[in-house]
């Protein structure tokens, strides 16, 4: 099969509610680069990429749009408006992709130790199926509470997965998925939930624990550790 091109969308657009604190996480810095710029240079080496979106909020534009300039000086680039939920940021950045990509890739900004090698075992493994989703086993036993806290199952932990990012899609498929989310007003908590519900196939790519979501302020301090020992 030919290889097709890549189109990258980055939602950047959230808060950190979570991890509190007045500049929101993609524009923090590790090492002397922000966040968001760490994710970007993973993908930079990745073969394909013909296309990057960055959804953010109104007061990054201009800083975004420089950076991405910087990065990828041959790449088509936008950026586009966040939206209310992660899930609106990304439908915005939908809207941009051009007609010659085959295939999506959505990465969250602030899962910066990605690694090159995973993004293209995902890539290939998209390509051959329709969607693909880099996951790690769950490592705790998973347990499903009822409404006073009582365990009402307790799913074989062997079947059970995280789901990262990137998660990969035909660019036809991701359209779809959320053409069909938007008109029936369903929100799901990742991409491929979305491509579920349309019938897609999506399968799981075996990642690693490094790809973290800098999500609490624990996530931070080990992400700061890691980038100081040049694990960045
Ligand atoms: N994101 C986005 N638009 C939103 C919400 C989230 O583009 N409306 C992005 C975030 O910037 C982040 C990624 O989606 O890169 C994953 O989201 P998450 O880790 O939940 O970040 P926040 O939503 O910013 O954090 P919190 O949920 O704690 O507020
Ligand atoms: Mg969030």
């Amino acid at each position: 099969m030919d290889k097709q091109q890549l189109a990258l969308i980055i939602p950047a657009a959230g808060s950190g509610e979570r991890l509190g604190g007045d500049v929101p996480k993609p524009y923090l810095e590790l090492a002397g680069k922000t966040i968001l710029e760490h994710s970007l240079l993973k993908f930079k080496q990745v073969s394909g990429l013909g296309e990057v979106i960055v959804s953010t909020s109104a007061k990054y534009v201009t800083q975004t749009e420089e950076m991405l300039a910087t990065i990828f000086p041959d790449v088509s680039c936008f950026v586009v408006k966040g939206g209310k939920e992660r899930q609106d940021s990304i439908r915005n950045a939908l809207e941009k992709i051009s007609g010659k990509t085959g295939l999506v890739a959505v990465h969250d900004a602030v899962r910066p130790f990605i690694t090159v090698q995973d993004i293209e075992k995902c890539v290939e493994k998209a390509s051959l199926w329709g969607g693909a989703v880099l996951a790690i086993k769950a490592k705790d036993t998973i347990k499903i509470s009822g409404t006073d806290m009582e365990i009402v199952q307790t799913p074989d932990r062997k079947n059970l997965w995280h789901a990262q990012t990137p998660q990969i899609f035909w660019a036809a498929l991701i359209r779809e998925a959320y053409d069909y989310a938007e008109k029936y007003n369903i929100y799901g908590s990742d991409d491929s939930s979305l491509v579920e519900q349309v019938g897609g196939k999506v399968v799981l790519v075996q990642g690693s624990d490094i790809n973290f979501k800098i999500t609490y302020p624990l996530d931070l301090k080990i992400a700061e550790y890691l980038a100081k020992s040049e694990k960045l």
